[in-house]
This record gives structure tokens, sequence and C-alpha cells, in this order.
């Protein structure tokens, strides 16, 4: 592995054109506020469609912050060098995201009332996903072949490391109800649905039509659309768009995509594996991993 690509922290990989030292000592001392919303999500669960989500629920369906603020902007992760740079301009309620397993989280937040909204992901489109993400990132590793992929993935050699590790992490009964769970299969089933949850969440008191107008500018086709959100100003250094794109697949291919991918050998190992990590847990996967 390149050690330029990536560094170490407390275990995990993280991408350096993204992550530093400082930028991971500035989220430690970052001062969270109650008003605050955080989503989290293991990478290639949902992130940038929450980057889109947040403002429009927090600002009644306004399209200003979509519609002109970068989606790494105008929803900063926590973790990322970018946050020093754009924390001063956010306005309240402040919307961010992060890739961070809980015990990760600074200590401001543990002391505030901020919410979390936290989106998981059926496993194997995750990593469908992901491998496609690593062909086109040249900030990545080369994932090598699908199979190879896999076997880092379980092992939890990939960014921010195993996705069992990251969903256990943010099961903590003293969150309460600051936090609420959504899966990206029933926003990508129900979008209205998933945003009428997510409003009543975080108290936006929006009627039905708010919601639906938001719903619009949320889906697949407008986002993928839209040069603030689909990654299409970013350098072209950074990502080769002839191997893949962000927006990889359309509407409902997005469910069960791992079908055209896994082998029956390599869905046996991946749910053995996946099982015997999470046994013994007290909650239950919302999907079927056979
Ligand atoms: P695929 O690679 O399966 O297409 P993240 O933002 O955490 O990196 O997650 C990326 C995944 O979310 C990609 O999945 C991307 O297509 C999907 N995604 C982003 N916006 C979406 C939307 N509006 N509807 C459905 N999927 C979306």
């Amino acid at each position: 592995m390149s050690s330029l690509k990536y560094i170490q922290y407390h275990g995990l990989l993280l991408p350096t054109v993204a992550h530093s030292a400082e930028s991971l000592e500035y989220a430690q001392n970052f001062s969270v506020e109650d008003t605050d919303v955080f989503a989290v999500t293991y990478p290639k669960s949902g992130t940038i469609w929450m980057q889109e989500i947040l403002p429009l629920l927090l600002n009644g369906g306004d399209l200003t912050p979509i519609q002109t603020v970068v989606n790494w902007d105008r929803v900063p992760w926590l973790e990322e060098k970018r946050l020093a740079e754009v924390a001063d301009k956010l306005t309240s309620p402040r919307a961010l995201v992060t890739h961070f397993p809980y015990s990760f989280m600074p200590p401001s937040f543990h002391t505030s009332k901020a919410k979390v909204i936290c989106v998981m992901r059926n496993p194997k489109d995750i990593l469908v996903s992901s491998y496609y993400f690593h062909q086109m990132a040249t900030f990545l590793e080369d994932p090598g072949t699908f199979d190879e992929f896999l076997e880092k993935f379980l092992e939890g050699r990939v960014l921010f490391g195993k996705w069992t590790d990251h969903v256990k992490s943010w099961r903590r009964a003293e969150l309460g109800d600051r936090i609420m769970f959504i899966t990206y299969e029933e926003m990508v089933q129900d979008l209205p649905a998933a945003l009428r949850r997510m409003s009543d969440f975080l108290c936006c008191n929006l009627s039905d039509e708010v919601v639906l107008k938001i719903a619009e500018h949320c889906s697949f086709k407008t986002m993928k659309a839209n040069r603030m959100s689909n990654f299409s100003l970013v350098p072209k250094d950074y990502v080769d768009s002839d191997k893949s794109t962000f927006f990889r697949k359309g509407e409902r291919l997005h469910l069960l995509d791992w079908k055209n991918h896994f082998s029956p050998e390599q869905l046996a190992r991946f749910t053995s594996v996946i099982f015997k990590e999470l046994e013994g847990e007290n909650f239950s996967l919302p999907w079927s991993l056979d």
C-alpha cells in the first residue's frame, strides 16, 4: 500500500487527500452545538445524498444551498481538512457528515444535544459501490480484483475500517432519542416517506407539499445533473470518469446490484464473516444477507 495515499488514525485508514493530523485534531477540538445535525455513514452508504437532503429539510425546502454551494462545503465532513476553511461560514442549524465510528466523536459532541441520523446500507452493495469508487478515484489505492477487494473489506483494510465495527459502534443506548436510524434502501424505495421520518425527527415541521418538492430535488436523476453535487467540479486529476462515475446507476438499480458481482462462494464467505462479527449484538440487520 502506498504510504502517501493513506494515513493511519487509531488503526483506521484515511485518504491523505482529505485528511491530515491537523484536520483530525481540528475535529477533536470542534465545538459541537446543540442545534447541529450529523449524518453518520460508513463510506458509500449515502453520504452525498444526505448532503443534499439535510440543507433542504433544515431550510424549509429552500434550494439556494444545494444550487450555490458545493456539497463538501455546504455539509462538510467533520474529519476532513475542508472543515477548518468553511466552519465559520456555516449557519445554524449546521449540518455535518462524518464517517467516524462513535468513539471518535469529539468531547463536545457527547455533552451536546446534537442529533444524529445514521444511514445504513446493505454491506454487499457498499462493497460493490466502493469497488467502483476505488477504480475511479485516483487518490485511492487500486482495488485489485473484486475477490481481492472483498477480502480487504472483510478484514477492514479499507477506508474507515470494518463495516461491522462502524455499525456496532453507533448502537449506543446513551444517545437515546438523539439518534435515528434509516437505511439507504428505505430511501430508495420511498424517498418522501424517508424524508417525512427525518423531518419529524429533526422537528422541521414541513408540509407534505414541501416534502415532495425536496424529494424531487434529491432524486438520483436531479442530483446526477446538479453540478454542485455530482463531483464534476472535482479536478480531473482526482477522478477518472472513464472508469466509473460517482452516480453509477439509475433509479432502482441501486438495490441488489451486488447480485451481478458476487459468486456463490464469495457470497457464502461474506455472509459468514459478517454474521460471525455481529453475533451476540442486540440489534438485527434490516436486510437479509443471503
Ligand atoms: P452506487 O455506487 O451504488 O451507485 P456515498 O455518498 O456515501 O459515497 O454513497 C455513494 C452511493 O450513493 C452511490 O451508490 C451513489 O450512486 C448513491 N447515491 C447518491 N445519491 C443518490 C440518490 N439521490 N439516490 C440513490 N442513490 C444515490
